[in-house]
């Protein structure tokens, strides 16, 4: 008999998936924060939670790590159940939380010792493991001075050393790079990917779309209690719409002639710009500049602008929050 993966016992699915939960519910007192979301995380990759503040990611996270209780829920990590086995999967997971779980009154090294013995490792495989993770991290040279004079990237850094000390095949990073400048965020970056290549799962929160789009193989994002839309970054960004070229004119009287030839175009008298919805696409762009260059138009600036992730994340999450949005060209072609 063949059992299809549709009528596969949940119990079974849940076994091939790192993460997993159905119907996960949390509320304080009558506040609804997590209003039965499923999620599945399959081994080895990057899933990656995005909602605005408060819509309740700190919270998956932590139940997820069994640092508090769902209100219902079944779940399992790692294989695990987490209501009858948590122990099992304290095992089995690393956590970087939200806010730095860095002792700064010690060095960068006896943070990592602490860790290790948290793991009951011995002496000597503790100063292995926490020699190697000072190695890999770029923190030898810090690694004996307290931890309060460390940078914020240092510290992050630290942090996640000191979650990878029991060797944890999953782990969950609640925003492990805001506050980090361009630099150390790619460096991080760097960790995470190689995380993934060596097998690890990797349960991501974060603030930038564009660190979810370099590293996510699956995005889902909350929004009132609930997943607004799940999928990969070219997934979500195909349910917005958004593509335009747009045309920017210095000349008013330019402007009103282009404008008055292009009447699709949407109008912007005040930057003396016109949008031509378009999808990128090399053949819509030949169209286009065809048709202007028939029609006598010469713009002074030309931009093609495709939906990123910020049209995804406007679009789903609540428009009232939501400032007004320049769309920023992401990559000009004269
Ligand atoms: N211990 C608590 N008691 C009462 N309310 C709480 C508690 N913890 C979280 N909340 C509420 O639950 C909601 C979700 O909080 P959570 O920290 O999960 O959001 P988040 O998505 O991580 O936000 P951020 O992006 O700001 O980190 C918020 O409205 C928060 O005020
Ligand atoms: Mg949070």
């Amino acid at each position: 008999m063949t059992v299809t993966r549709a009528s596969a016992p949940r119990a079974a699915q849940a076994a091939t998936q790192a993460i997993s939960a159905t119907g996960l519910r949390k509320s304080y007192g009558d506040k609804v924060v997590l209003d039965g979301i499923d999620l599945s995380v399959p081994q080895g990759t990057v899933f990656s939670l995005l909602g605005p503040n408060g819509a309740g990611k700190t919270t998956a996270v932590k139940i997820l790590s069994t640092l508090i209780t769902a209100d219902a829920g079944e779940l399992s990590v790692g294989g695990h159940d987490l209501a009858a086995d948590p122990q099992s999967v304290r095992a089995a997971i690393g956590v970087t939380g939200q806010f730095s779980a860095v002792d700064g009154l010690i060095t960068g090294e006896e943070n990592m010792l602490l860790m290790a013995d948290l793991h009951h490792l011995s002496r000597r495989e503790g100063r292995r493991v926490a020699a190697e993770l000072l190695e890999r991290f770029d923190l030898v040279e810090a690694a004996k001075k307290p931890a309060a004079g460390y940078s914020g990237g240092m510290k992050r850094r630290l942090d996640i050393a000191m979650t990878l000390v029991g060797g944890p095949r999953i782990i969950f990073l609640d925003e492990p790079t805001t506050g980090l400048d361009p630099r150390s965020r790619h460096t991080m970056w760097g960790i995470i990917r190689e995380l993934v290549a060596d097998g690890v799962t990797v349960f991501l929160t974060t603030q930038y779309l564009e660190e979810a789009d370099e590293l996510a193989d699956r995005i889902a994002v909350l929004n009132d209690g609930k997943i607004a839309a799940e999928g990969s970054a070219e997934e979500l960004k195909r349910i917005v719409p958004g593509g335009h070229v747009k045309l920017r004119f210095t000349d008013p009287d330019g402007y009103r002639s282009a404008a008055s030839a292009l009447r699709d175009a949407a109008r912007d008298d005040e930057a003396l710009a016109l949008r031509i919805p378009s999808d990128g696409s090399q053949r819509e762009l030949r169209s286009i500049l065809d048709w202007l260059d028939s029609a006598g138009i010469e713009a002074d600036e030309l931009t093609v602008h495709t939906p990123d992730l910020d049209d995804v994340f406007f679009a789903l999450t609540d428009s009232a929050a939501a400032p007004a949005r320049n769309n920023q060209p992401k990559e000009a072609v004269r």
